[in-house]
C-alpha cells in the first residue's frame, strides 16, 4: 500500500459519511499516516470536521447529494460511520468502480437494519440470539408478545442505535407506550420494530474483530481483549478491557464473532456484541466500525480500535495487542446549551493515569454523550474507579 502526499495529485483520500466522536479518532488516526480526510456530516461543525482536510454538510440518505459529492471528492474508500446513509447510492458508486465502500455495501446495508443482521445471524448462520420478531403495527407488535416471546422483552425501532427509541417492557399495559417511543425514536421512521426476548446474562461484551491483511497480504482475523460494558437504557455508560471471561466463553465468542464477519467480509474492524452467561454466548448484533464501547482502546491498547480500522481499512498489518487493563467512562451534557463550558478538567486530569476526550459538539442535551474519561490502572476495578472519578469531576456548564 503506497500512501500519497496530501493535498497533492498522489494523495490517499478517505471520505468519513458520519463524523462525530468515533469518526473523528478515525480521521486523526487517518492523517497520522498521512492520509488526506474528508469529513461529511448531517449538521455543520461535527467533531470530525472539526480535524479533517475539508469538510461537507450533507442529508447522507440523499443518495443524489451524496452521489455529487463523491464525485467532486473522488475518494478512494469510503467509510460510513452512521447507519442512515442512502445505500442504493452507495453500492452504485461502489459497482461503478467511483470509490471503494468500508467494509462493503453489502456489510454496510445488512448492518444498517435489525432485520438484515438478525437475519443473517440467527436464519442463515444459525447463531445463537434472542427469540426475535419484527412487527409493523401494535397489533402485531402485541401478537407477537403474546405467541411466544412473553416479558420482560425489548421493543427497538430496526433503524436505530444508542438505545434511542428502545424499551423493555415488562407488562402488557406498558406496550403501547413503546410503540409510540419505538415510531417516536427511530432514525429512519420506518415504523417497524423488532420484540427480542431478554437474555438473563451475567455480563455483555463487545468482541473488536478486525479482518486485516496479514504479512503474506492475505485477509486474516484478529480479535481484540474482550471489552465489558454497562448499558442505560440501551446507551453504554462505563467500558472496560480487558474483561474475565472463561476460556469455553471466550471460544465461542471468537466463533461468532468469526462466522459473522467472515460473512459479512471486507476490510476493517467490527465490533460484534455479545452476551454471556457461563459457557453460553448469544449474538446481539454488530457494528462494521469501531465501536462506542471501544473508546477504552484509546487507554488500554497498543493501538486504539481507532487505528486498528485505519490501517485495516488501508490494507495495512494490525497489533491488536492490549496495554494494560483500561477503563472509559461517558460524560453527558446533562443541560441544553450551544454554549457549554467543562468546569473541572485539571481536577479530572489530575486522577492518576487518566485522560479526556471531550469531543466539541456544538450542541448538547441532557442525554448527549459529550465527552468520555479514560484511565488505566493495575486491574480493571481500578482503571473503572479512576475512569469514572474523573467523569464525575468534569461539570459542563451552560453559560
Ligand atoms: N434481548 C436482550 N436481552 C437482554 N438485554 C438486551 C437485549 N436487547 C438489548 N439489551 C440491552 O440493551 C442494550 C442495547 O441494545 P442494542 O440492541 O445493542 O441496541 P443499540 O443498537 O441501540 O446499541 C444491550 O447492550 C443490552 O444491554
Ligand atoms: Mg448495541
Amino acid at each position: 500500500m503506497n500512501i500519497g502526499t496530501p493535498l497533492s495529485p498522489s494523495a490517499t483520500r478517505v471520505m468519513l459519511l458520519g463524523s462525530g466522536e468515533l469518526g473523528k479518532e478515525v480521521i486523526i488516526a487517518l492523517q497520522r499516516l498521512g492520509v488526506e480526510v474528508v469529513a461529511v456530516d448531517r449538521y455543520p461543525n461535527a467533531p470530525g470536521q472539526q480535524v479533517a482536510h475539508r469538510s461537507y454538510t450533507i442529508d447522507m440518505t440523499d443518495g443524489v447529494a451524496l452521489r455529487a459529492l463523491v464525485t467532486q471528492e473522488k475518494p478512494h474508500l469510503i467509510v460510513p460511520e452512521i447507519e442512515a446513509i442512502a445505500i442504493d447510492a452507495l453500492a452504485e458508486i461502489e459497482s461503478s468502480g467511483l470509490s471503494k465502500v468500508i467494509p462493503n455495501p453489502r456489510a454496510v446495508q445488512l448492518t444498517m437494519n435489525r432485520e438484515g443482521i438478525r437475519t443473517l445471524a440467527a436464519e442463515t448462520l444459525g447463531l445463537p440470539t434472542s427469540p426475535y420478531a419484527f412487527a409493523s403495527s401494535l397489533h402485531e407488535m402485541q401478537a407477537a408478545i403474546d405467541s411466544g416471546i412473553g416479558y420482560p422483552c425489548f421493543i427497538k425501532p430496526v433503524m436505530s442505535s444508542s438505545g434511542k427509541g428502545q424499551s423493555r417492557v415488562t407488562a402488557p399495559d406498558q406496550v403501547s407506550a413503546a410503540w409510540d417511543y419505538a415510531a417516536s425514536g427511530g432514525r429512519v421512521d420506518s415504523g417497524r420494530v423488532i420484540i427480542e426476548g431478554q437474555i438473563d446474562f451475567d455480563y455483555e461484551i463487545t468482541l473488536l474483530t478486525v479482518r486485516a491483511n496479514n504479512a503474506d497480504g492475505n485477509i486474516e482475523t484478529y480479535y481484540c481483549d474482550p471489552i465489558g460494558h454497562v448499558q442505560v437504557k440501551g446507551d453504554y455508560v462505563e467500558s472496560w478491557q480487558p474483561q474475565p471471561m472463561n476460556l469455553n466463553a471466550l471460544q465461542r465468542s471468537r466463533e461468532i464473532a468469526r462466522a459473522v464477519t467472515d460473512n459479512l467480509g471486507g476490510l476493517g474492524l467490527f465490533g460484534v456484541e455479545l452476551f454471556v452467561k457461563g459457557d453460553a454466548v448469544w449474538f446481539s448484533e454488530v457494528s462494521p466500525r469501531p465501536h462506542d464501547t471501544g473508546m477504552v482502546t484509546m487507554a488500554s491498547g497498543r493501538f486504539s480500535e481507532f487505528e486498528l480500522h485505519a490501517r485495516a481499512i488501508l490494507g495495512l498489518p494490525v497489533d491488536v495487542r492490549l496495554r494494560e487493563p483500561g477503563a472509559s467512562a461517558v460524560i453527558y451534557g446533562g443541560v441544553a446549551s450551544t454554549n457549554l463550558v467543562f468546569e473541572g478538567v485539571a481536577d479530572a486530569l489530575a486522577v492518576p493515569d487518566s485522560d479526556l476526550r471531550l469531543f466539541g459538539k456544538p450542541e448538547s442535551f441532557v442525554r448527549r454523550r459529550m465527552g468520555v474519561a479514560l484511565a488505566t490502572g493495575r486491574d480493571i476495578d481500578e482503571a473503572r474507579e479512576r475512569a469514572k472519578l474523573a467523569a464525575s469531576l468534569v461539570r459542563p456548564v451552560a453559560v
